[in-house]
């Protein structure tokens, strides 16, 4: 088991000043190794360091993080619900050993969650970072398991909920509906599930301001407005110049997928606002993506 990246600033700030990041592969992991560059940065990921591997545990000790950021999961939500064994295994049980690192060293554990645990189907407003959680999918399960652990096992905490994440470079939406776009000269996009765009570097930031608060809770950071799956797509090719091409609105019910999201998943974000941390409209975050892709 080694590190699989470790930076290092000339003048880190006193605290926290090791942050260790789990996932550091990943589009957020990236993102936040390279946003949190006042802290000296620890990165794990596959194959260096198995979160589900118990020998995380005293390996994380040994290198004495001041906070862990968990970024690290299975992400694939529709591949998710014909493996439900190694998404637990990963998405709980990985997770639970994170937990009990940050028993060990006394550090705070910052989860990365998903707007998933909510059920959706409330369509008048956006669920509050107190709401009762209702998730659907093997994946959403997984995740609100991670999140109970964290509530169980630790007192410093942090759960982050954040929703369509967007990276420059990463795998995602945005990325998906251009090179289908291009591919295919037209699109179908599904209408009728809605949620909040969440430009990965943004998100980063606002995690860099809220680590530094030790104000311990639930918070839901997600970009300011929300859309439809069509409404975003529709933005995505405005914005790259690939207007011309037609989209057609569809029904969720017309997309064949093993897993069903919750379609009207919103988060509003109250707690974080009211310790003066926002994030700017996903409209002009997602003109930021182009302009750094
Ligand atoms: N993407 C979204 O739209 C979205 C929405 C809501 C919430 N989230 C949450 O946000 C977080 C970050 O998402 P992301 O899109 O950045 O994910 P990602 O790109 O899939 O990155 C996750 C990273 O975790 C690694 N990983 C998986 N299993 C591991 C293990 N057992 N031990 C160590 N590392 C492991 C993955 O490695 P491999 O690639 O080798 O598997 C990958 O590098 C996740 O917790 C996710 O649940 C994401």
């Amino acid at each position: 088991m080694k590190l699989t990246s470790l930076l290092v600033p000339e003048n880190p700030v006193p605290h926290p000043r090791r942050v260790l990041i789990t996932g550091c592969l990943g589009q957020l992991g990236r993102t936040l190794q390279a946003t949190l560059t006042d802290h000296v940065r620890l990165g794990i990921d596959l194959p260096d360091c198995d979160i589900t591997d118990p020998a995380v545990v005293p390996f994380i000790e040994a290198h004495a993080p001041d906070i862990i950021i968990h970024t690290a999961a299975y992400t694939n939500v529709d591949g998710a619900e014909s493996n439900p064994d190694l998404v637990f295994r990963i998405n709980m049980w990985g997770t639970h050993n994170l937990a009990l690192a940050c028993q060990r060293t006394g550090a705070p554990l910052l989860y990365i969650s998903t707007n998933e645990v909510f059920d959706g189907t409330r369509t008048t407003s956006a669920y509050y970072e107190w709401e009762t959680i209702n998730p659907l999918s093997v994946y959403a399960r997984s995740k609100a398991a991670g999140e109970a652990v964290v509530r169980t096992l630790l007192q410093r905490f942090y759960i982050v909920r954040i929703a369509w994440l967007f990276a420059p470079g990463g795998n995602n939406f945005p990325r998906k509906i251009i090179e289908n776009a291009d591919k295919h000269g037209r699109l179908r996009v599904v209408s009728d599930e809605f949620g909040n765009p969440t430009y990965a570097p943004d998100l980063a930031a606002a995690i860099s301001q809220l680590i530094t608060t030790e104000h311990f809770g639930i918070y839901h950071l997600v970009n300011g407005g929300s859309c439809s799956r069509y409404e975003f797509a529709s933005e995505v090719l405005r914005q790259a110049g690939r207007g011309h091409v037609p989209v057609t609105p569809v029904a969720h019910s017309e997309w064949e997928r093993p897993s069903t999201p919750p379609l009207h998943a919103l988060l509003a974000n109250t707690n974080a606002a009211a310790l003066g941390i926002t994030l700017r409209p996903w409209q002009e975050a997602l003109a930021a993506f182009f302009q750094t892709s």
